[in-house]
């Protein structure tokens, strides 16, 4: 049997995956790591520390594994978006790498609306400037790190610098670079334009390469530490969204994703780049050869069970958790969440923006908190299914990917909220499969990333929206929507008091 590997550099964790030839994933492993967080707002990590998890899972995966290793053909990678890593002639790394849930740059968003125009912006990139993309952290850098921005020779994402110390190659792909605010999206060439204009030597933009390029092997080093051979093939691989589309069969006009990992984003497929959406949602080169995609992301999706986890009930495992969310009555006995822990993308592009809990009542138990919650989050990413659907999208089937998709009581409430029919995958892994997908599209076992899709990808279950829920949760969402209204201005006289 022959072998591809799937790694996903996540933002709380690497996961690695061996996927063989039928699709099934025959080992899964994930190693976590911190998010540094020096000053409100800011979120960094140390690009280091990506490359000695990923390097721990290899060499556990290869302890694991009975058979010859030549039998693994190929690894590609997916990868949290936008964030900076800067490399020195010497390709160190100069600083932490600044990532994409990373809200220092609004003074930067605003200069590249001085210095480019929106419109303008918007007809190169097809998006808006966004804190979170990585042409604002570039622009901060100069202004606040220059002697350390003058050292910069190239600046490439987080996947991009794993794979390159994985082979000592250094490029950047397509899917990756269109979430830096610096590639022309429809031409796929770097803006000469944009990096002019705003002072930025075109010379720091790395090599652009598709996402199912053979962009090298196994460096010996590498080879020899994890025990995998020198000839297995490394392909380029994609952004983590992009990633996710391909493991959850989103190659073809009118499919679409929910995917909550730590954000979590409402995905749709694109087949080509001169559709408007005005900036209300991105727009981005898809990993699937020529192709797009539109995607609402917000910003603290997983992440926000994870706080009131790790704040609130910190005892509990996630499963003890959300068992008690199934006999809590839709909208949590009058408690609304919205999940705005560090701003929000789609659709108020704010980073000011913080979470709140309404109607808090003397006989609410964690039940009805934590039902809040996962309510909160799905009512966020209906604003996005609501601008695809206002945009004249069908959305009548979606499938559901990452974190959110492991449990049956929220896949359900997602059914209810989104007005869809949910799909459940035998793996939910969608980014990491994604990979191992475009891994074994590279090796030529298909002739297709849909021939693959095909094999690889297997529904376990529906869910089916209930009549009643879809009722009231239309309800509760025109109030959900109401709360960023409402809570706006007082967010910003708090904001004196971050610390
Ligand atoms: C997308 C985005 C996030 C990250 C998470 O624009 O910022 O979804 O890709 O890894």
């Amino acid at each position: 049997m022959k072998y591809v590997i799937g790694i996903d550099l996540g933002t709380s964790a690497v996961k690695v995956l061996l996927v063989n030839q039928l699709g099934v994933v025959v080992q899964e492993i994930s190693n976590s790591y911190p998010i540094i967080q020096r000053r409100p707002g800011y979120s960094e990590q140390d690009p280091e520390v990506w490359v000695e998890q990923t390097i721990h899972a290899l060499k556990e995966l290869h302890q694991n594994f009975t058979e010859d290793t030549a039998n693994i053909e190929g690894i590609s990678f997916s990868g949290q978006m936008h964030g900076l890593v800067l490399l020195d002639e010497n390709n160190e790394v100069l600083r932490p790498a600044i990532l994409w849930n990373d809200t220092r740059t609004t003074e930067q968003c605003k200069e590249i609306y001085d210095v480019i125009g929106k419109e303008r912006l918007l007809e190169i990139t097809k998006n808006p400037a966004l804190e979170g993309f990585t042409l604002p952290k570039l622009l901060w850098v100069k202004k606040y790190e220059p002697a350390l921005f003058a050292r910069i020779k190239t600046f490439v994402l987080p996947k991009d610098y794993l794979r390159f110390r994985l082979t000592n190659k250094l490029q950047m792909e397509y899917s990756d670079a269109a979430g830096t605010l610096l590639l022309d999206i429809a031409k796929k060439e770097w803006s000469t334009e944009i990096c002019e204009r705003l002072d930025i030597n075109l010379t720091i933009c790395p090599p652009l390469v598709t996402s199912d390029e053979m962009v090298g092997e196994l460096s010996a080093e590498i080879a020899k530490e994890t025990g995998l051979q020198t000839i297995t093939k490394v392909f380029a691989g994609g952004a983590d969204n992009a990633c996710g589309a391909i493991g959850a069969g989103i190659l073809q006009e009118g499919k679409t994703l929910c995917s909550i990992g730590t954000s979590g984003v409402v995905l749709s497929y694109e087949s080509s780049s001169n559709k408007d959406f005005n900036g209300k949602v991105h727009y981005f080169n898809h990993s699937a050869p020529n192709t797009y995609y539109t995607m609402g992301v917000t910003l603290s999706a997983g992440h926000s069970l994870s706080w009131f986890k790790n704040v609130f009930a910190k005892e509990v495992s996630f499963d003890e958790l959300l068992a008690n969310v199934e006999d809590v009555p839709v909208g949590a006995n009058g408690l609304l969440f919205s999940p705005y822990l560090v701003g929000e993308r789609t659709p108020h592009a704010d980073s000011t923006i913080r979470g709140s809990f309404i109607g808090i009542d003397a006989s609410h138990k964690i039940a009805d908190f934590t039902r809040a919650v996962l309510e909160g989050i799905t009512f966020s990413l209906n604003e996005s299914i609501h601008i695809f659907r206002e945009e004249g999208k069908i959305i009548d089937t979606i499938v559901s990917i990452g974190g959110g998709a492991k449990s049956d009581t929220w896949l359900q409430m997602q059914a209810d909220v989104f007005d869809a029919k949910i799909i459940k995958l035998t793996s939910e892994q969608g980014p990491g499969m994604g990979a191992a997908m475009i891994a074994a599209y590279g090796c030529n076992w298909f002739e297709t990333l849909q021939a693959c899709a095909d094999v690889f990808l297997k529904v376990e279950k529906e869910f089916i929206p209930n009549e009643e829920n879809i009722r009231k949760y239309k309800e509760l969402f025109g109030v959900y929507r109401e709360i960023y209204s409402t809570t706006k201005v007082l967010n910003e006289k708090l904001l004196s008091y971050r610390s």
